[in-house]
């Protein structure tokens, strides 16, 4: 920086400090940095939850600016976006989504989203699909979601039954909030890839546990970083 530049952006620091009497990079860096986790099986503390709950404990483990919410869909009743319906139409003002689901992810905003679903016959579950249908309100008239990271993590019965699909589906789908979609850590890079294999004990899957970690981690990474911003 020469001295012409150094001493404007000094100037520009004193303005700031003078107006707030808080250094602005302070006050971004120490405020909460919030991370929910959505499970979109339709049975309510299942594997699927279970997983994004590891996922969301290893974020917090990142830093104790992160605060984590677990969003579990299960047993909510959930309707997709019917043709010619608009999002505030009052018959779906009615259900969950609006009654307890939106308030949790509008008010405020969350700084990183962790969402998981089952595998159903190597796709999205249809609670997921419905949710992500629903989830439109926050891209219009606003895209509150934009560059807010995303990871995804998807539990199926076999150890090939569609997970990575799973996943790029939901990725798909976000991309059009302008969200930014990040994978996990090594060796979760595309996200956190499950296997209920033994009668709904996900824990005894060690490798999907530790990719649900590594989804967490880069998830908080993110956040804080773009919460910097
Ligand atoms: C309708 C249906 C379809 C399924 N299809 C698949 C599949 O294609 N691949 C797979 O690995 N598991 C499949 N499963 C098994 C679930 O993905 C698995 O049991 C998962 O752990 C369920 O998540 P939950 O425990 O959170 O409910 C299917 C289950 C159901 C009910």
């Amino acid at each position: 920086m020469d001295r012409r530049n150094f001493l404007t952006a000094g100037i520009a620091a004193t303005t700031v400090l003078a107006s707030t009497g808080q250094a602005p990079a302070k006050a971004a860096n120490d405020r909460d940095v919030r991370i929910v986790g959505i499970s979109c099986s339709p049975r309510k503390g299942k594997t699927t939850a279970t997983s994004v709950n590891v996922a969301l404990e290893a974020a917090k483990a990142v830093d104790p600016r992160i605060k984590i919410q677990l969003l579990d869909l299960g047993s909510k009743e959930i309707s997709g976006w019917t043709g010619g319906a608009k999002p505030t139409d009052a018959a779906l003002l009615k259900d969950d989504f609006n009654l307890t689901v939106l308030p949790m992810l509008r008010d405020p905003v969350p700084d990183g989203l962790i969402i998981g679903s089952p595998s159903y016959f190597r796709s999205m579950s249809a609670l997921c699909k419905a949710f992500m249908e629903r989830l439109a309100v926050l891209r219009s008239p606003e895209l509150l979601l934009a560059d807010k990271p995303v990871g995804v993590l998807s539990v199926g019965a076999y150890r090939n039954g569609g997970q990575e699909l799973v996943i790029e589906q939901i990725q798909t789908a976000m991309l059009c909030h302008e969200v930014m979609i990040v994978g996990g850590k090594p060796k979760a890079h595309q996200g956190a890839t499950l296997w209920n294999a033994y009668k709904d004990d996900i824990a005894r899957d060690e490798f999907g546990i530790e990719t649900a970690k590594q989804l967490g981690i880069r998830v908080a990474e993110a956040a804080l970083r773009l919460a910097r911003k």
